[in-house]
């Protein structure tokens, strides 16, 4: 047998076990030594086969890394094939995640047991894919239409006692070895003389579905999709699912899979998925660096982030103390997080008894002798640099020894946070966004005296509360913050060239853009960035850069809270609207100036929009500030909402390819100016060179 798939016999019962670390995942050599496996157990004594695994989970999928290379023998639907024509019953047995290809191997079992702690699920629409080894065919035969559209579109994965509810697992078992356990299953089966339950002789009564049933799921799918095809493609899999046979069915799947396989948006997510377990790694950091205990947490500041944060601790039941300046602000911050809870509760996305639960967690303070027992502080006050200072040197006074010392500044100097005490190896920015409870990135901040186990820790702790972790140097505005000034500025210097908001935005949002920045502006309240403003000494004297967001501010009008900015809104329902008045003054302004507006492509908009986005990460590149190009894409996609699809800045920057990236800045920069428009010499060299951020990053190696 192969080194991964090894088979014997246990008394009446053959025996296959699959050992490929990490995540069982289904390369060629595990498909192949299944195939053998299942090819020999039909001529020996067994009388039932076991397909069970090492390691902590069932198959985790197809193996990513594969797909993109020529194919290789034998292909998983053969392997399947050989699995469901088997003349023994063969059983599945799922511990951990069985999910994807692994997921359709235990489909195209007869029988399929869990233990309680399992999972299975198909999130191959995750990675701009459908499920390419029959999950589309056999689902909905199992659990319907309505619940396999949920499952497949969705790709998040079920608990085994829902999965059996939903006819998908056959049996939970108790909590002893699976293999074990699925043994004795297999044993009643021969003994009850089960018959080979094959899922593919099932039929779909094609009248139980509502005529307008797929065209109603596409169109929900659309505006879910943001610019992702894999969600139409699952509808028409579903479709042949009902109209055809099965091996048609199976046809019209794969036919769809290797369109998907090929598309830019798989590509790219593919590039996120790696990306993201990549981004948690610090090249420096010994991957076995002991870590520090995390058993109890203390926030400071109770405000719109301190808030969040204590929650994302709560929901994982670590204990929670939020230390505020006096009792009525404390009041103030427990009440918001009760309220956020309470909406959570209403959307029944947790129980109540679970919700008080969490609150239970959470103490308020407002004295640092309550928080000298606590293993990390996470400072949350006022976006203010002497503030901080004097926050952090009573942290010093009041914590233990060994305890971790973070921020949450957008934008202050990490370095000079930290000499404010007498650990600076201790201190860490952990950046997180708003809401801190929903949005997945956490921007870990290294200063220069950063202990490896202080960043190891946050690494870790980070993974426990949800978050995608990226690490960033110190700079003015960490990765994230720091690339979106050109961005917001372009956004707003295009209305003076001749764009309405609404172009701006349609265009950004026609990309993938959940919000275009103008809209995003008005949400975020175009006051912040007023204040912001009025505080920088290093901006160019031009009356053109930021004249609509200064004016409308003077106007009154801050965005969303006071009714109107960029927009107006409607007063019950908060929908924007395109406002008549606002694009007279565009008009006016530019007039004023002297600018000749002119129509706008919405290619121009997004190279005007991002390339400066792309510019300012290589520059933060070759500064060593983020360790991987790979490392943006992820702040990006996570930390703003850009479009998995597109893969990041600078995933997207290689799809247009960086020459044409570097010629068009270059362009930008005789016509608009060099205050403006300077292009990184990474982003050059690389231009002249032809090569791509993905090689520069492969060039370096992987942590
Ligand atoms: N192929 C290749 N490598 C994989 C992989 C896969 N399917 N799944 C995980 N890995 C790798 C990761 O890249 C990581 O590598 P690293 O240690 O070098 O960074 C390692 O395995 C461990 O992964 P995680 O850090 O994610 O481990 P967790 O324990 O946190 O999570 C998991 C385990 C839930 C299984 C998670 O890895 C996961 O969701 N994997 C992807 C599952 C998936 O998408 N399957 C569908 C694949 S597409 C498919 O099957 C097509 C089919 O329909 C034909
Ligand atoms: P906020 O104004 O909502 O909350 C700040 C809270 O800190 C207030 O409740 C205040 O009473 C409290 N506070 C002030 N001084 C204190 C002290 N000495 N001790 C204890 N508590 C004190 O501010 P917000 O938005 O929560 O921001 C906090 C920090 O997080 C800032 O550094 C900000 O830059 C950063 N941040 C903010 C984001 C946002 O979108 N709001 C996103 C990411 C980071």
């Amino acid at each position: 047998m192969s080194e991964v798939v090894s088979y014997e016999l246990n008394e009446n019962i053959g025996v296959i076990r699959v050992n490929n670390p990490p995540v069982n995942a289904l390369a060629q050599v595990v498909r192949e030594g299944i195939l053998n496996a299942v090819t020999e157990a039909q001529n020996d004594g067994s009388e039932a086969i076991v397909l069970a695994c090492e390691g902590r989970t069932f198959i985790a999928g197809a193996d990513i890394t594969e797909f993109g290379k020529p194919p290789r023998d034998p292909w998983l639907p053969e392997v399947l094939s050989a699995i469901e024509n088997s003349s023994k019953p063969v059983v599945a047995a799922i511990h951990g995640t069985a999910l994807g290809g692994g997921f359709e191997v235990a489909l195209a079992c007869h029988y399929r047991c869990a233990v309680p702690s399992a999972k299975v699920g198909l999130p191959e629409v995750k990675l701009g894919l459908l499920p390419g080894a029959g999950g589309t065919q056999r689902v909905p035969r199992v659990a319907g239409v309505k619940a396999a559209l949920e499952m497949i579109t969705s790709g998040n994965p079920v608990a085994a006692s829902k999965a059996r509810d939903m006819g998908l697992i056959d049996e939970v078992l108790g909590d002893e070895d699976v293999c074990a356990g699925a043994i004795q299953y297999a044993k009643s089966l021969i003994q009850s003389d089960a018959p080979l339950k094959r899922i593919r002789d099932i039929t779909i009564d094609a009248s139980s579905i509502e005529p307008d049933f797929f065209a109603n799921a596409r169109k929900q799918l659309a505006r879910r999709a943001r610019g992702q095809i894999a969600q139409d493609r699952i509808v028409s899999c579903l479709e042949a699912a009902v109209e055809l046979p099965m091996d048609e069915g199976l046809e019209r799947e794969r036919e769809l899979f290797k369109e998907l396989v090929s598309s830019p948006e798989s590509a790219a997510m593919r590039h996120i998925f790696f990306a993201e377990r990549q981004a948690a790694k610090i090249k420096d950091v010994p991957k076995d660096t002991p870590l520090r205990p995390i058993n109890k947490v203390a926030i400071l500041g109770g405000g719109t982030m301190g808030g969040g944060i204590a929650m994302c601790f709560a929901n994982v039941g670590i204990p929670v103390v939020m230390l505020e300046i006096n009792d009525e602000a404390l009041e103030r911050g427990m009440g918001i997080i009760r309220k956020n809870y309470t909406i959570t509760v209403q959307k029944g996305k947790l129980a109540e008894d679970k919700m008080e639960d969490r609150i239970a967690l959470i103490s308020g303070t407002t004295s640092y002798d309550d928080i000298g027992d606590v293993d990390l502080v996470i400072e949350a006050v006022f976006e203010n640099l002497d503030l901080k200072k004097e926050v952090f040197g009573k942290l010093d006074a009041a914590c233990k020894q060994g305890a971790i010392l973070a921020t949450n500044t957008s934008y202050q100097d990490v370095d000079a946070i930290a000499e404010a005490t007498s650990r600076p190896e201790d201190v860490v920015g952990m950046h997180f966004f708003s809401p801190a409870n929903v949005m997945k990135l956490l921007e870990v901040v290294r200063g220069a005296k950063t202990a490896d186990d202080v960043l190891a820790t946050v690494m870790q702790i980070g993974k426990k509360i949800g978050k995608v972790c990226a690490l960033s140097g110190v700079c003015y505005g960490f990765i994230g913050n720091r690339m979106l000034g050109g961005y917001g500025r372009e956004a707003q210097m295009l209305l003076m060239d001749g764009c309405t908001p609404a172009q701006v935005d349609g265009a950004l949002e026609g990309f993938g853009m959940a919000m275009g920045p103008l809209a995003m502006g008005d949400l975020a309240g175009l006051d912040v960035g007023y204040k912001a403003r009025q505080a920088r000494t290093d901006l160019p004297d031009d009356p053109k850069l930021y004249r609509m967001g200064t004016l409308l501010v003077e106007m009154g009008r801050h965005g969303q809270k006071t009714g109107s900015g960029f927009y107006k809104y409607d007063p019950e329902t908060r929908k924007r609207m395109s406002d008549p008045e606002v694009e007279a003054l565009i008009k006016e302004e530019a007039a004023k100036l002297n600018i000749e507006q002119r129509a706008i492509s919405d290619e121009e908009i997004l190279a005007r929009c991002f390339y400066p986005l792309i510019n300012e990460g290589a520059k933060i590149l070759e500064e060593g500030i983020a360790q991987r190009a790979s490392d943006i894409d992820v702040v990006y996609i996570y930390g703003y909402a850009f479009p998995v699809a597109k893969g990041g800045p600078m995933h997207y920057a290689d799809s247009v390819g960086l020459k044409k990236v570097y010629d068009k800045i270059c362009e930008f920069r005789d016509r608009y100016g060099e205050e403006y428009w300077q292009p990184a010499p990474l982003l050059q060299q690389l231009a002249e060179q032809g090569k791509s951020f993905a090689q520069w990053d492969k060039e370096r190696g992987a942590a």
